[in-house]
């Protein structure tokens, strides 16, 4: 099986959780465009989806799904998409495709987050992972200066501006052994928009797709 099936796998199995005739939230990714894939046989059930990011509301207007604004629409039933790591207590670490801070608002908003990734997303512990952090501009050096002082080493993703005008500070190096804290710390940095840790508000359900089929974590 490649990683692409257990992907698809992952984000077939998620279907189930839609809500029929009630918005979704949708994420950003690889995984989540299967998803937004597998959406479409059932897009007359779906009054329209919030999404995390350009490319995805791209994605979704594509196959004939409205894309909603989350200022109008209250707490969503659901919430679909990936994640670059996820511990067993289904903390996760987001923001590879830089859709970080759209993804929080959303899970944020949403009464259950399912988390769809292929089985080698499941970590022991965090932070093998670059963490990514949005960072505002004029902001960069500075935070990267108090990043180091938690112990990492600071990478600027060259060549990417997020949706919302902001850069990309990764983060190496950290083993993440109180996600939680340490989503607290960062966040506490002026500059900081959003930092990729989802420990507050984890995921509800991982659902992995691998070569025994799809696992479900709750
Ligand atoms: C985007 C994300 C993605 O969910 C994460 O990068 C996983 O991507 P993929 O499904 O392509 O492996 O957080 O900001």
């Amino acid at each position: 099986m490649t990683q692409d099936e257990a992907k698809k796998a992952a984000a077939e199995a998620a279907l189930k959780y839609v809500v029929p005739g009630e918005p979704l939230g949708v994420g950003t990714g690889s995984t989540v465009n299967f998803f937004i894939d597998a959406l479409a046989k059932i897009r007359h059930d779906i009054p329209g989806a919030v999404s995390s990011s350009n490319a995805s509301s791209e994605r979704l207007k594509k196959i004939g799904i409205e894309v909603l604004d989350l200022n109008n629409t209250g707490q969503l039933s659901i919430y679909v998409d990936g994640a670059d790591e996820a511990d067993a207590n289904l903390r996760l670490i987001k923001g590879g495709g830089a859709a970080l801070t759209r993804e929080k608002i959303v899970a944020a908003a949403s009464r259950k987050f399912v988390c769809i990734a292929d089985e080698s997303k499941l970590v022991k512990v965090l932070g093998k992972f670059p963490l990514p952090i949005e960072v505002i501009p004029m902001a960069r050096s500075y935070v990267a200066r108090e990043l180091l002082k938690l112990g990492g080493s600071c990478e600027l993703r060259m060549g990417v501006t997020t949706d919302n005008g902001n850069v990309i500070i990764d983060v190496r190096n950290l083993e993440i052994l109180d996600p939680v804290t340490l989503e607290n710390k960062i966040n506490q940095i002026p500059g900081v928009v959003t930092v990729g840790l989802f420990a507050q508000r984890p995921a509800d359900v991982l659902l992995l797709g691998g070569p025994n089929g799809v696992r479900e974590l709750k």
